[in-house]
């Protein structure tokens, strides 16, 4: 539905999206996540139509709609998608109706047609009561599902979000997540979502691209980015926790996990990082052959189990445990490691195996 190609954005001499090929199947919901700065929201807007691409191009539905060589793009009023922002500018004069009005008119329905799209719009986003009420007179969530309201009223092909939940307080932005989940499969439209937070990425995508100053770094189901992460921005940026990476040092046994646990297995191999997920690490009172001894940090409940976290130096680890011994700040954690690490990564953070 979606094709770009070596995408390219710069502003004077900094380039903000450095050569960005994504291939958006029709009907999915893509997040692209990454940290802020990383060029999501130019991405987005190239996207959307309002920035020209400095190279490469934009395809809808096998139509270009953007393309960078000829420093030319299709006006955003002319190609086929909505886009909603986290400061969602309703008309302040117009009541909620006539919000989700304006984009019918500019379209050019007639008004029989706009009355009938308008009531199935604002009874899909679940705030048909509040029709003639002006934007002043409504909460920040209402206002946000009006905005949406507005948004996918034309029936555009692509629903385009920037961060929309970032505004609302915590309970509203997960209750809005399964909203919009709910408003994308009703419209069958392609939707781009971006967002800064991982969490919200894996939870709502049906396909996710992580972002890291301009590039992808991985493109994948939530799934496939937990259980195989292809460098190690990724492996210690989504998942519930993100997965522990530990480095491997030189100590006089050979290659070492954080300079302490000598691992044969590991000699002549370029790693320089190992990964190990929460769930595979022990956590003991004593020390084991395979522990590393660390300051005990907390404690948290996470979906039954236990959440511990210890930290030495720059090294932090994180295991999910069903019991523990009750620890407390200044004792010593023992964090064993199981023999063989989920993941191994180089210097640079690519993936080895
Ligand atoms: N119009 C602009 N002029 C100059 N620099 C910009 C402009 N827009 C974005 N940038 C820069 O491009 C980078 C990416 O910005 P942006 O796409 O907004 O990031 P994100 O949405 O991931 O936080 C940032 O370093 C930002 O300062
Ligand atoms: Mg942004």
């Amino acid at each position: 539905m979606i094709r770009i190609e070596n995408l390219r954005k710069s502003f004077g001499t900094f380039e903000a999206v450095r050569g960005v090929s994504l291939d958006v199947p029709k009907g999915s919901f893509l997040v692209l996540v990454g940290p802020s700065g990383c060029g999501k929201s130019t991405m987005l807007r190239m996207l959307a139509g309002l920035e020209t691409p400095s190279a490469g191009i934009i395809a809808y539905g096998g139509h270009v709609v953007s393309d960078g060589a000829r420093n030319w793009t299709i006006e955003p009023a002319r190609r086929d998608n909505g886009l909603v922002f986290q400061s969602y500018a309703l008309w302040p004069h117009m009541t909620v109706a006539g919000n989700v009005d304006w984009p019918l008119k500019v379209a050019g329905m007639t008004k029989p047609e706009r009355r009938l799209r308008i009531a199935e719009v604002l009874k899909l986003l679940g705030i048909a009561e509040l029709a003639g009420r002006y934007p002043n007179e409504i909460s920040g969530g209402q206002q946000q599902r009006v905005a949406i309201a507005r948004m996918i009223a034309p029936k555009p092909g692509i629903l385009l979000f920037d961060e929309p939940l970032s505004n609302l307080d915590a309970k509203l932005r997960v209750e809005m997540r399964t909203e919009l989940l709910r408003i994308h499969r009703a419209t069958g439209a392609t939707s781009v979502y971006v967002t800064h937070d991982q969490v919200e990425a894996m939870t709502m995508a049906s396909h996710v691209a992580v972002m890291n100053e301009g590039l992808i770094e991985q493109f994948g189901t939530p799934g496939e980015l937990v259980a195989n992460p292809a460098s190690t921005f990724v492996a210690t940026f989504v998942g519930t926790p993100p997965a522990n990476l530990v480095p491997i040092l030189p100590s006089p046994e050979g290659p070492a996990l954080a300079g302490r646990i000598a691992d044969r297995t590991l000699a002549g191999s370029a790693a320089a990082h190992a990964m190990f997920r929460a769930e595979d690490i022990a956590v003991t009172a004593e020390p084991t052959a395979r522990s590393l001894a660390l300051d005990f940090a907390e404690a948290s409940p996470i979906a039954g189990r236990l959440m511990v976290t210890g930290t030495s130096g720059d090294l932090r680890l994180t295991a999910i445990v069903d019991e523990v011994p009750r620890f407390t700040i200044g004792d010593i954690v023992h964090f064993s490691l199981p023999a063989r690490p989920s993941a191994l990564f180089t210097a640079s953070g690519a993936r080895l195996n």
